[in-house]
């Protein structure tokens, strides 16, 4: 039990309470994050003249040498110590000697683990950034290569109007570029450096907190030494943010799910991302979609649980605020591994464009457009579907489509119609015909792609 504060203490610290109260097993996630932390501490404490240079030159050095060390495997990271701060410190002293034992000079725990947390979480928006990128990349493609799949487009998971692969594509493409601009804010508000708070009220040292703010990469230093210690907002935005990526991704893979049933079979999954059953030969299934669904419930879970635990914490740092890394690690590492599955799985994944063509040519896609054939011939809007409805109730009766009635079938129900009706209800011309910014048609679809060719490079 090595622990950084025994002075004051007579009696050990019984096991229990030790092993209850120690954070190793979970914040050795960080020990890059702590070290680069202590270093540009130590550079900063030297350049204000608290320590010299001869033991600046000591601890870095031995400070780089504890990273390599545990990098390559030298160095393994025991439990025998309460936390990683303490055993940065300890490993340091036991190698360069008296000048480790300056290292905590001007500093607390508190700040050490304000700014760790901070370094941690900036380093893995970016990786999430880079995830979803990378599924928008593969979302684009898809969109490029089908602005004339024709497929139905659904609302409440019934047959609505015919749409197109790529227009579906790009209601994907714009969660998760909304998913990317929400990392962005939350980096921006964030990235002010907490080092320099002390325990909660600064330190009596001649600090220079834009210094060490500069060397760290921050936009300058926080400016309440209080709240430095004791806000965890940045976590609970970014449990949020991922919990709204999840269920995106929840969300598209439920469609998967039906997608790739056998009564849709819209697409085929590749079999490097799906599993057979142990007794049913013929078993295919979409295990990675069901997983990202199911995981979902794990990141909203964790930011119900970081939200419940700051709701009654008096300022300023508490022990509580420990219990904010498992749930901020767990759900940052199984959102990075959806984004990283689900992108994958999207990519390999085969689209049976004439089975999505076929469904959208049944189901009376095109009544509306029928309507609005009516419409501009004239008939009132809502007499216009009142007709349609009765066509569709004959359709269904002799179980056709639209497209199947003859000229004089349209005509008993209304003389309004003509030759030229099959044009106006073609599934072709109901897409072609939605040239608004946002609608389906090729024209329209080419616009957006070229605006997110732009925004991805
Ligand atoms: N392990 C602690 C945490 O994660 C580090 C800060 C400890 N500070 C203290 N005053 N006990 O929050």
């Amino acid at each position: 039990m090595a622990q950084l504060w025994g002075g004051r203490f007579t009696k050990e610290t019984d096991k229990l309470v030790y092993n209850f109260n120690a954070s190793i097993s979970f914040d050795q996630k960080f020990y890059e994050q702590d070290i680069r932390g202590s270093i540009a501490h130590v550079t900063m404490l030297a350049k204000q003249g608290i320590l010299t240079e001869e033991e600046k030159f000591q601890i870095v050095n031995g400070l780089q040498d504890i990273l390599a060390d545990v990098e390559e495997g030298k160095l393994v990271i025991s439990d025998e110590y309460e936390d990683i701060h303490s055993f940065v410190e300890a490993n340091l002293i036991e190698r360069i000697g008296d000048a480790g034992k300056k290292l905590h000079t001007g500093r607390s725990r508190n700040d050490q683990v304000a700014l760790d947390m901070k370094l941690y979480t900036r380093d893995e928006i970016d990786a999430l950034d880079d995830l979803l990128k990378e599924l928008l990349t593969v979302l684009l493609q898809i969109m490029k290569e089908n602005t004339e799949t024709f497929m139905p487009g659904f609302t409440h998971l019934q047959k609505a109007q015919p749409i197109t692969l790529a227009h579906h594509m790009g209601a994907y493409f714009e969660m998760f570029s909304r998913d990317r601009s929400r990392l962005t804010d939350i980096y921006d508000r964030m990235n002010y450096c907490p080092l320099g708070s002390g325990a909660l009220a600064g330190t009596t040292y001649p600090l220079d907190r834009n210094y060490t703010a500069d060397l760290l990469g921050f936009y300058g230093p926080t400016l309440n030494s209080m709240d430095s210690v004791a806000d965890r907002d940045y976590l609970i935005e970014l449990l949020s943010a991922m919990a709204t990526m999840m269920m995106h991704l929840s969300r598209f893979s439920e469609e998967v799910i039906i997608w790739n049933s056998n009564e849709y079979r819209f697409v085929e999954i590749d079999d490097g991302y799906s599993t057979g059953s142990s007794i049913m030969p013929q078993k295919k299934n979409p295990d990675i979609a069901e997983l990202v669904r199911g995981k979902t419930g794990r990141v909203y879970g964790a930011l119900m649980s970081l939200l419940t635990t700051m709701k009654g914490i008096p300022l300023a740092y508490n022990k509580d605020m420990q219990e904010d890394k498992e749930f901020v690690f767990d759900a940052i590492d199984t959102t990075k591994g959806c984004l990283a599955l689900f992108t994958g799985m999207l990519r390999t994944m085969k689209f049976n464009k004439d089975v999505m063509e076929n469904s959208a040519k049944n189901g009376f896609t095109n009544a509306t457009d029928a309507a609005d054939y009516l419409v501009n011939h004239g008939v009132a809007f809502r007499d216009a579907h009142g007709i349609v409805g009765q066509l569709v109730l004959y359709c269904i009766d002799k179980n056709i489509a639209l497209d199947d009635m003859t000229l004089e079938e349209y005509k008993a129900i209304s003389p309004v119609f003509e030759e030229d009706i099959y044009e106006a209800i073609s599934m072709r011309t109901c897409v072609e015909k939605r040239t608004t910014i946002g609608a389906p048609s090729k024209e329209s679809m080419e616009k957006v792609i070229k605006i997110y060719e732009n925004y991805l490079h």
